[in-house]
């Protein structure tokens, strides 16, 4: 079946968020219906919950017929077809996947069935319903130990060392085939750099389940409180002041790189130049809608340490965050940041937020939501 047109109003498109009720996938929703579009969230929820797209709904002021949610795995082909049936889907942004590094190298098998094959499963119905427009979640870990910094585009890839990473990178690929074997396939790749923050509101953020894996929750959950004081893993690294360096990336601009894919997919922003991989170009076809297979990294281009931001998050709380060096962490890279130039010229987007402002929405949902949605 052809593929639908994307290029038209965004009123009148319809985007599937998979993984909608998650971190990235609610603030993304808030900037979809920010920018006029439908969408649909299919999402498990087994991590993350229901009183997120609720939220979402409040800040925006939408009713359920402008986001409309499932319940359903992406394993689910029946759902999934039941979803594509009541709804005219016209792009996918695919957010759903298990996302925990430590826990993917415990439960590969659960890994690579959930983010492997669910994604499988979504972009075969996908297709028999003429959907072959698909963002795809995808992250700097492909990367790998970077070979030059800033990290482009161009920057190779390697063989990430964990299977959370893996499935991320095996997933680029698989979608950069489906543009192989059939033009009519739009694939966007954003591979995100760190994100954190929260929106403005308070009212939605990252609440991750447990002890914190991720730098900025550790530190969020010492500034209020619930943890004593965060271990620093690594002060001897080739960095300048000894501590990992990472691009950190509010999440609202991230969300917002998303609605900037819709609109260069649509053919509504770009310079319209070959770009992607090699001979898959990102040209126009007939109906407006761009073709081929787009590959962004999502940052600021700028790097931070993990002592900045303590320390950028003891601004933000009005208070000094304890912290204690530890060992390093297996695994980790002394330093990455992204260089941004691709999306900036061809999405037109760059990140507006700096650390501090991160840090600052960080701390009004983590102090407005001890627990999480969980209260
Ligand atoms: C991690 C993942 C990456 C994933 C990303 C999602 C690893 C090895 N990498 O990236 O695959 O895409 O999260 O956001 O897990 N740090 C501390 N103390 C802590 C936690 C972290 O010092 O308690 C340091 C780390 O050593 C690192 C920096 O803080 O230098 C950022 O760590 P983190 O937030 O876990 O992100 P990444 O490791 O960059």
């Amino acid at each position: 079946m052809a593929n639908r047109n994307l290029a038209k109003d965004a009123r009148e498109t319809c985007v599937l968020v998979t993984g909608g009720a998650g971190f990235i996938g609610s603030h993304t929703c808030v900037e979809l219906m920010n920018a006029g579009y439908n969408a649909v969230i299919v999402d498990d929820l087994s991590n993350s919950s229901e009183e997120s797209i609720r939220r979402v709904r409040e800040i925006t002021g939408v009713d359920e017929d402008r986001l409309s949610f499932v319940k359903a795995s992406i394993l689910d082909r029946e759902a999934l077809e039941q979803v594509f049936s009541t709804y005219s889907i016209d792009a996918i942004i695919h957010f759903a996947g298990f996302k925990a590094v430590g826990e993917s190298v415990v439960k590969p098998l659960e890994y690579y069935w959930n983010n492997i094959a669910g994604t499988l499963v979504l972009c075969d119905v996908a297709r028999a319903h003429g959907c072959k427009n698909i963002v795809f979640s995808s992250s700097a870990t492909v990367y790998g130990e970077p070979e030059f910094i800033p990290i482009t585009e161009d920057c190779p890839k390697h063989t990430p060392t964990n299977p959370y990473g893996q499935t991320k990178s095996m997933l680029e690929q698989i979608l950069s085939d489906l543009y192989v074997g059939d033009n009519e396939w739009n694939v966007v790749l954003l591979r995100y750099f760190n994100r954190i923050g929260a929106h403005e509101s308070g009212l939605i953020g990252e609440d991750p389940h447990g002890i914190p894996n991720n730098l900025v929750p550790y530190v969020a959950q010492v500034a209020v409180g619930k943890l004593a004081a965060v271990g620093v893993f690594g002060d001897d690294y080739p960095t300048p002041d000894g501590t990992g360096v990472r691009d950190y990336i509010h999440v609202v601009d991230l969300a917002r790189g998303h609605v900037a894919a819709l609109r260069w997919m649509a053919g509504l922003v770009g310079t319209g130049k070959p770009i992607g991989l090699g001979s898959m170009a990102g040209e126009p076809a007939e109906d407006g809608t761009r073709r081929g297979v787009g590959i962004f990294n999502l940052g600021t281009g700028c790097g931070s340490s993990v002592l900045d931001v303590i320390a950028a998050y003891g601004r933000a709380c009005g208070h000094d965050i304890p912290y204690q060096i530890k060992p390093r962490r297996a695994g980790d890279i002394a330093e990455n940041y992204a260089a941004c130039d691709k999306a900036r010229d061809e999405l037109g987007w760059v990140a507006e937020y700096d650390l501090d402002r991160m840090c600052a929405d960080s701390w009004r949902w983590q102090s407005n939501n001890p627990n999480g949605y969980r209260d």
